[in-house]
């Protein structure tokens, strides 16, 4: 698609203020598009991205099958959880651990969760009703608190009121180390926090084998399936990725769909009149609003061929969201956000056997954000345009605040 002088579209997407047509192009155009300066292909349609989740045959997401990979250091963080995580010893040892997980999520414990949430809401969303004409700042005061304290308050780590604030830092902190072009400070702080981290869980899970509470770790300890356990061991990788998978994503959910839907006001008036569209309105953001450069990325097992392209055993494809969910060939009229579509066949939170852990409970953290937004925020509310990034690459690109100028009573 492009000639030699011409600048590579994937790198011209990373700084467009809407890359949608760029990505849309793309899928026309090159729907497996290699992208030179990171060395990974670009992965646009729908079915594409679909059928590469569920593909063991040809790709893996263990990283360690990357042509690049370099392990991190004997004893850190990163080569504990490259090594022994949840995903890097095999099919099998992956769906036992996920059947042991999902059997601590019964229904009594997602009837508690569900509580948790509607708490933490309040705490966060009440102090911020009523202030009208003023310009408050939803993401610090807001969407970034809410996943933090949630997955804090779900796995009990560390114990309400002790330590929260700590914990928040130290939760942020470890995941920054695995943003895809993380700086080597932040690489050392996030192994420091984890440091931090770790023996906190530790000790938690030695205390509730001892004596059972209401939370999940009590619930995690004491799952069963076909006579067997979860390890100490195990337990503290899986509430570190509850962690870190839970916070930032849930985070960056609740400010992308505030953005989108301050962006599209006759949406957003929709959902104020009628809030038995909420979960239909998050999904169509879930589908509208993640998008970009960003995506999930798969490792080559084998050479094999996709639309044509030779892919080589160890290259790097990120599956990308924008390119599946903007597909006409999945959703009619994608480019248009209607809150009434409810879209499914969604791949926001993969497909598959590695299909996320967290997504109702994400889909519902969300849900119970736009409600208590929809009170905070009058009609006529607007964001205001002097928004900075922040350097680093997350996930996504991330704004260092989110100030609303609430209107007037
Ligand atoms: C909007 C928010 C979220 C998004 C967009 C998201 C996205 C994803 C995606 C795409 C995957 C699959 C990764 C792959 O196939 O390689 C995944 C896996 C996972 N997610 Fe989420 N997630 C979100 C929220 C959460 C929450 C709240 C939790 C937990 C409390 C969570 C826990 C997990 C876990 C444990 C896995 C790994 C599953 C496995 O390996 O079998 N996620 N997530």
């Amino acid at each position: 698609m492009t000639n030699s002088d011409e600048r590579d579209p994937y790198l011209e997407l990373l700084d467009a203020d809407d890359p949608v047509p760029l990505v849309n192009r793309l899928r026309e155009e090159d729907p497996v598009h290699w992208v030179p300066e990171f060395g990974f292909w670009f992965v646009t349609r729908h079915d594409d991205v679909k059928r590469l989740f569920n593909d063991p045959e040809n790709v893996e997401r263990d990283r360690r099958f990357w042509e690049h990979y370099t392990p991190a250091p004997e004893g850190s963080m990163r080569r504990w959880l490259d090594e022994e995580g949840m995903g890097s010893q095999g099919p099998e040892h992956h769906s036992r651990v996920r059947r042991l997980v999902s059997s601590a999520f019964t229904p009594r414990a997602i009837g508690r969760m569900e509580e948790q949430i509607r708490e933490v809401v309040d705490r966060f969303s009440l102090p911020l009703r009523g202030r009208h004409g003023e310009v408050i700042d939803l993401m610090g005061d807001f969407t970034s608190r809410i996943p933090n304290v949630v997955i804090s308050r779900i796995t009990g780590v560390p114990p309400a009121g002790d330590g929260e604030v700590r914990f928040a830092s130290l939760a942020q902190e470890m995941i920054r180390a695995f943003f895809p072009l993380a700086k080597e400070d932040a690489i050392a702080t996030g192994e420091a926090a984890f440091a931090e981290l770790a023996p906190w869980v530790r000790e938690m899970v030695a205390e509730r084998r001892r004596s059972p509470r209401e939370d999940l770790v009590s619930d995690l300890v004491a799952a069963r399936d076909r006579d067997e356990a979860l390890t100490d061991d195990e337990i503290v990788l899986l509430v570190t990725l509850l962690i870190g998978a839970g916070s930032e994503t849930t985070a960056m959910g609740g400010l992308i769909m505030i953005g989108t839907l301050l962006q599209h006001e006759r949406e957003l008036e929709r959902v104020r009149e009628d809030r038995g569209l909420l979960p239909s309105a998050v999904n169509e953001i879930l589908r509208f609003g993640f998008g970009g450069p960003a995506g999930i990325q798969r490792y080559a097992a084998r050479d094999f061929s996709l639309r044509g392209q030779q892919i080589r055993k160890g290259q790097m494809l990120m599956l990308s969201f924008a390119g599946a969910h903007r597909d006409p060939s999945a959703y009619p009229d994608p480019n248009v956000f209607d809150i009434g579509r409810d879209a499914k066949d969604l791949l926001v939170f993969g497909n598959g056997p590695y299909y996320c852990l967290g997504a109702n409970l994400a889909r519902q953290e969300m849900a119970c954000m736009l409600d208590a937004f929809l009170d905070i925020v009058p009609p006529g509310s607007r964001l205001r345009e002097d928004l900075q990034f922040h350097e680093e690459m997350g996930l996504f690109k991330r704004p260092t605040n989110f100030p609303v100028e609430v209107a007037k009573a």
